[in-house]
């Protein structure tokens, strides 16, 4: 599948904003918060793009010496199909190519193949951060330590 990773455009926002709606409900991010990382932390969002159409996406931006993960999703009918994997290595390829030492994020406990992902990646679980979400379900701290090298 052609699936090409590249920088968010302006044109891509609308799309974001809906699939946070649709995947992430209550702790969906609105407009302002997209268009906000959007003017801040562009380098560090990206979009997956099969065809022109907008299928999934990761936002993170750099605090310190690491790399804050957002968000992350793909749409329903495109998982499974190694776009998560995708816009995850590109993200920590950036993040080595700077010269940053972690990538973190937060997963919640009960969403298993976001953490079956990221475990593959090498992230490592190293907190677990109670009533974190809208609906009061915990997450767990993934980091993954990059080589100084
Ligand atoms: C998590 C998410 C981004 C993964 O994207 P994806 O494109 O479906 O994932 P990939 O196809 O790249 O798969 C990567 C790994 O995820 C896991 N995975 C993917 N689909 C899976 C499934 N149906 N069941 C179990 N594990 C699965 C596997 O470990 C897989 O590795 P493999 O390819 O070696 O088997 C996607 O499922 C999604 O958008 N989920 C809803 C939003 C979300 O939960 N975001 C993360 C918030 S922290």
């Amino acid at each position: 599948m052609e699936v090409t990773i590249r920088e968010v455009r302006a044109e891509d926002l609308f799309y974001i904003v809906e699939i946070e709606e649709k995947v992430f409900r209550a702790d969906a991010f609105g407009f302002n918060y997209v268009f906000y990382l959007y003017e801040n932390c562009r380098d560090f969002f990206l979009v997956a793009d099969y065809k022109g159409m907008l299928v999934g996406y990761v936002v993170s931006c750099v605090e310190g010496e690491e790399v804050h993960v957002h968000s992350v999703a793909v749409v329903e009918w495109f998982r499974g199909k190694g776009i998560g994997r995708r816009l995850m290595e590109e993200t920590i390829r950036l993040a080595r190519s700077r010269g940053l030492r972690r990538v973190r994020l937060e997963v919640k406990t009960g969403n298993t193949v976001a953490i079956s992902l990221y475990e593959k990646l090498g992230f490592e679980r190293k907190a677990l951060l109670k009533n974190y979400y809208a609906d009061g379900s915990d997450a767990y701290l993934y980091v993954l330590t990059l080589s100084s090298s």
